[in-house]
Order: C-alpha cells, then structure tokens, then sequence
C-alpha cells in the first residue's frame, strides 16, 4: 500500500474516498496526527501531515520514527513524500517541481535510525515476519546501502505524470538537509552550492532513511517554493513558501491521485533487498 506524506489537506481531493481515520500509537511515540486511510478507484492509500494539524511539529521536532513505523504499521510499503524547498540551481525557478535523487545531510538533533543496537527500541506487536523484526529482536547494528536513495520505480512514474500534466519538473536533484528551524545565511547557501546541492529542505532526513531501513520504496516530491537566501536578494518569509505551496496545490493533488493510479503492482527494483547482508 502506497503512504503519502505532505501537507495537511491532500486527502481532501475529488474521488478520493475516506474510509477511515487511524490513530497509530508506537513504540517510539506518536505520529504527527491520525493517519487518513482512503480508496481512489479500489487502490487504497494512507495519508498523515507531517507537521501534523494545524502545523505544530517544526522540522527538527517532527517524531519522523513513529510516522515512518506508523506507516508500518498499516502495512505500508511504499512513500510519496511531498515537500517545500527552496531553489539553489539557478535552473529553478519558483514553482518549479524536482524529483530530487541525491541528498546531504546537515541535520544534527534527530533519531536517525530505527536500529540502536543494545539500545533498540522494539514493538511487540510487530508480527511481520522479516528482516527488519528479526535484526531489531536480536538487537543488531544496521549500516543500510543509500548510494541511490530514491526508488528509480517511483521516479520514473513520478517522471511520466509530470510530462503527461505538462508541469514544469526537472528529473534530478541534490537535496541538501538543513537542521533549521531557522532559514539558511547566503553563505550556507553558496556552500551548499559549492558541494553539489540543487535545493534546499528540512525534512527529507531522516524520513527517506528511516523507510529505508524499513525496505520500503520511497520518492519525493520537492515544490521550488522560493529562491534559496541570497540568491534573489530578498528577504525569505514562511509566507511565500505557504502562499506558493497552496498555488501549486491543484497540481500535487492531480500528480498524486494519478500516482495511485498509475504505480504498477511489481517493482524491479533493489529497494526491498536493502537489509540483506546489511547487520553487523
Ligand atoms: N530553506 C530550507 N527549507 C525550505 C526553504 C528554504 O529556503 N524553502 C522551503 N523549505
């Protein structure tokens, strides 16, 4: 089943059914707010805000374990992750979508892995019966493989929706992962530019990790909601980011509804052999 995590309100689309709103409690806490699990031509899928109703978890403070295991939970395997950023490239313009498929990480504050070793937090209700539950049983050390973190599967269908909607979208990206809540300064920026990095975001890390190290397929979504600071010379504001977020909204909920569509049912990728070989 496909997870969905955005902002609040993508549920709230013409054809989609809900069929139900699911409290999920973990062993790593609460999830931002109550999963929406809805049915969009007999393909269901699950949605949750990540800052939860009313915006009220800050990236940093976001508890990204228990979304991710919530999503687990409800027998998830795949995430469409639909986020803000800022633009670095200066092929972007606002508005602009990007199907990021690198990313760096500056955060610093947040759990970043579901594996602790001798400190591994465990779920008892857990009855899945693979390697995730058998290495968190038995309390392994887990290094996972992210050369390519992005589902190539996900990306490509992501790719044929945007050409067939004729919304502007570049294919690649280098998301750099700022730890905020603050903005960046101009010289964060020209670094993060220096070292590759196409846009700019706070939430990606460790979200797209943390599914990761579940073995579930994960893509994302990035709306260029302003020019990173510095490069247009203006001050940033929370409000361009959420006024350009609600312009493009029509087309988040068109890419997504089709997205539930479209996804063919066996993927030919290697994003479930992750945890193979991967323990200590
Ligand atoms: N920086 C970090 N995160 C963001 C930005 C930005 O400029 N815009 C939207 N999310």
């Amino acid at each position: 089943m496909i997870g969905i995590l955005g902002g609040s309100g993508l549920y709230e689309i013409d054809g989609i059914k809900i069929i139900e709103e699911r409290k999920v409690h973990t062993p790593f806490g609460e999830p931002s707010d109550a999963y929406i699990i809805a049915d969009y031509s007999g393909k269901k899928a699950v949605f949750l805000p990540r800052h939860g109703k009313g915006h009220k978890y800050p990236p940093h403070l976001i508890n990204y374990r228990a979304n991710i295991w919530g999503f687990r939970k409800l027998g998830v395997d795949k995430i469409l992750s639909v986020s803000a950023v800022g633009g670095i490239n200066p092929l972007l313009k606002a508005g602009d979508f990007v199907l990021s498929d690198q990313f760096l990480d500056f955060t610093k504050v947040r759990p970043v892995t579901f594996y602790e070793g001798m400190y591994t937090i465990r779920d008892e209700e857990d009855t899945k019966d693979d390697l995730v539950r058998e290495y968190m049983t038995e309390d392994r050390v887990v290094h996972i493989d992210v050369t390519e973190p992005f589902c190539p599967v996900m990306r490509s269908t992501l790719r044929d929706i945007l050409e067939e909607e004729r919304i502007r979208y570049h294919f690649r990206g280098t998301y750099a992962a700022t730890e905020g809540p603050r903005l960046e300064t101009s010289a964060e920026i020209k670094a993060l530019s220096i070292l590759g990095a196409d846009v700019v975001g706070m939430t990606l890390v460790p979200e797209i990790v943390l599914a990761r190290e579940l073995g579930m397929h994960f893509a994302s979504i990035n709306v260029v909601t302003n020019l990173a600071a510095g490069i247009s010379g203006e001050r940033l504001t929370s409000d361009e980011v959420i006024q350009m977020m609600r312009e493009k909204n029509e087309e988040i909920k068109k890419v997504i509804l089709r997205f539930i569509d479209k996804l063919p049912e066996r993927f030919n990728c290697s994003c479930e052999e992750v945890l193979k070989g991967a323990a200590i």
